[in-house]
This record gives structure tokens, sequence and C-alpha cells, in this order.
């Protein structure tokens, strides 16, 4: 694989004589150049930026240099030209193993507020091109993206890794975190390593590794937890402050029919402001449903002590009875934190179809809690926490 670096600061790369390019170099596995994009400046600055168009504050990247570098450097519709840039595509491990297989990387590092849109226009015309991002956070420039996006890339090619297995094993390569690890000695300042990994019996490793490995990402990481498919389609994820206003509006909608089944009871989903759903949403867990576009159901949750305190779900009235309901039930259990020991919610003591749903779903009522209110829990299975 041959990877060309185009940058003002070539001393950023520096660390890939290291141990990275080393290895892979002496095992004939990489090409590696660097370039300073000034050379390819011809003013007596060797200016590569300049004012933007429009108006606005900082420098923008000229496209001249970056033109005549991918000219000279012979890019050519075999290559991929990589723009690091925050304004990319997320990068993650899928990504890592597509650029794996390509023959030749060609890093664009912007600095300032980015590089003039055209160039990304012009390597279309002549490369594939990526334009891929580290992260939801602004680095000073494309430099140090590239050189983790280079690590990543290059520990997969074919030959570079001495153990296949690890990177097999390792976190994200089947879509989860990977699971815990320990080594000598057994036990340490009073810690003992889990039995099972003692045990010698190598069905109950890999169990307890991928119980440990789904423990982990649902709770680290909840956005990379496979969702079931929905029934009737449509896609479930977690709540965001843009949702407020439908699911304000699905609420009430949802809570009237609860009003009429329990003449007298205090329903506070009725009785909300918008602004009072906006304080509440940041402090739950929250999930919601959308089909087509619209908000179509939701359900939230947080810890009270030791339990997972279930509430607010609701199905919009045409779509009841198709099982999204339990299904968000389902789902917000799963993103109880390992802390929860039970599972809780209230509902109205003549909300007899909610309790009938509920109970399917292994919840025993627990008696009136106030008046028109009651409580039902069930226990958390043991294996998955
Ligand atoms: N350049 C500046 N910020 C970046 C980021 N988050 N990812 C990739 N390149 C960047």
């Amino acid at each position: 694989m041959r990877l060309d670096y185009l940058t003002i600061f070539p001393d950023y790369f520096g660390p890939l004589e290291l141990s990275l390019a080393g290895k892979a170099r002496d095992k004939g596995l990489l090409d590696l150049h660097v370039h300073d994009l000034r050379k390819w400046t011809h003013d007596r600055h060797r200016s590569v930026d300049d004012t933007p168009y429009g108006g606005g504050a900082g420098m923008v990247m000229r496209p001249e240099p970056w033109g005549e570098a991918f000219e000279a450097l012979g890019v050519g519709e075999h290559d991929t030209i990589v723009f690091t840039t925050p304004a990319g595509a997320r990068f993650d491990q899928r990504k890592a193993e597509e650029l794996s297989g390509r023959p030749r990387l060609v890093f664009a590092c912007g600095r300032y507020e980015g590089i003039d849109e055209r160039v990304v226009q012009r390597a279309r015309e002549i490369a594939q091109v990526e334009e891929l991002s580290l992260g939801d956070y602004v680095l000073n420039g494309g430099e140090v993206a590239a050189l983790a996006i280079t690590e990543a890339v290059v520990r997969l090619v074919p030959g570079f890794m001495g153990n296949a297995a690890s990177v097999v094993e390792e976190s994200h390569a089947d879509g989860l975190l990977e699971h815990p690890v320990y080594t000598k000695p057994a036990s340490w300042q009073g810690r003992d390593v889990p039995e099972v990994l003692l045990s010698g019996d190598h069905a109950a490793i890999a169990a307890w590794r991928r119980a440990e490995a789904v423990r982990r990402t649902a709770e680290r990481r909840p956005d990379l937890v496979p969702r079931p498919s929905l029934p009737g389609g449509g896609e479930l994820r977690a709540a965001v402050p843009a949702d407020a206003g439908e699911l304000y509006v699905l609420q009430l909608a949802c809570w009237v029919q609860e009003m009429h089944d329990n003449p007298g009871v205090a329903i506070p989903a009725l009785h909300e402001s918008y602004d009072d759903l906006r304080a509440w949403l940041p402090e739950w867990t929250v999930l919601v449903v959308r089909r087509e576009g619209r908000l179509v159901g939701a359900a939230r949750a947080r810890l009270e002590g030791d339990a997972w305190d279930i509430g607010r779900l609701m199905v919009a009235p045409d779509l009841q009875g198709q099982g999204l309901g339990r299904l968000l039930l389902t789902e917000i259990e799963r993103s109880a934190p390992p802390a929860a020991t039970t599972y809780s919610l209230f509902t109205g003591a003549g909300s007899l179809r909610n309790q009938r749903m509920y109970k399917r779903a292994g919840y025993r009522l627990r008696g009136e809690i106030e008046p028109g209110v009651v409580l039902l829990t069930k226990p958390r299975p043991g294996p998955t926490r």
C-alpha cells in the first residue's frame, strides 16, 4: 500500500518513521511519502490560504497548491484521496477495513477553516474521495486525524499484525466494545480474576466474554447496540433535543385516553408544559420511534436507587396494538445501567390495557401507591447484568 500525506506541517508525520512505518516498511507492506504542500506555491510568502468569500472568521486554504500537488503526484482513478475534516463522515472500524484494501491513500490535511470546496470537486474527477472525521470535536488541523486513520488502517493490511485473531476479537471488530481482559497474577490487591476465565471451559468463557461485551456496549455506547427491526418499519433511537416538540404533542395525544380511563386522577403528563418537557428530556434516558419521519412512540427511564424507573411509554393512537409499545418496553429495559436490579413503572389503576401488557412482559402489580395510581415491578434478569 502506498500512503501520501499532503500537509503544511510535514514534521507532524515524524511518528510514522517510528514503530508503525518501520515495521511495515521493513516487511515491504508500506511505501510512505510526506509532502510539504508549500512546494506547490509560487509567491514570495509561499502562502496557502486566503480570506473566505462571503466573509467570516478565519482563513480558507487556496485551491491551486492542492490541484498542482495531485497532478505532480500522479493521483489517478485507482487512488483514494482522504480529506480529514470535522465536516466529514465519521471514521470507524468498517471504514478502516474498507480503506485497508485500497492500493493508495493520499491524505489531504486541511488547516484553518478548511480547504476551498473546489479542491474536493476536482479530487472527485480524478480519484476516489473520502471526507472523514475522527469525531464530533475540532482539531487544529487534519494531521493528527490522518495519523490516527493511518494507524487504524495499516494494522489491518494483511501481513501487518502478527496475531490475526486479535484483530478479529478486539473492540469494534464485531460492532461491540471488547470484553474486559485480565492477565497474571490471578489475585492482585484483593481483586480476583473472574473465576470463569480460570475454568478452562472454552464455551463458558466465550459466553461470559460475549455477555460482558454486550453489557459494556449498552452501558458506554448505547448507540452501537444493534436495534431490532421494528414492526411496520421505522427506527428506534435515543431522543435528541429536536424531538421535544413532537414528543410533547404525542404525549398529550396519548394521555388524553388515560384521563378518560382514570377519572379524577391527576396525570402529570397532561399538565406539564412544553418547557417542562424540554427540562426533563436531558435528565432521562429517552428512546423514540420514528416511522417515515413521524415520531410515533417513546419511553423514558432513569435510575431511582436500584430501580430502573420506566415511564412515559407511549405509542401514537393510530398505531397501537402492533407491538410497538412492547418493543419500546424491552428496549428501555435493555438501556438500564448495571446498578439497576429491578424495573419499576406506574400506571393508572383504571388503565387495564396497559396493565395487561405489563403483566405479559413479566411485571407484577405491587398495589396502589396513591389514589388511582398503581406500581408494577419486575426483577432484572441476572445473566444480562
Ligand atoms: N480536522 C479538524 N478536526 C478534525 C476532526 N475532528 N476529524 C478529522 N479531521 C479534523
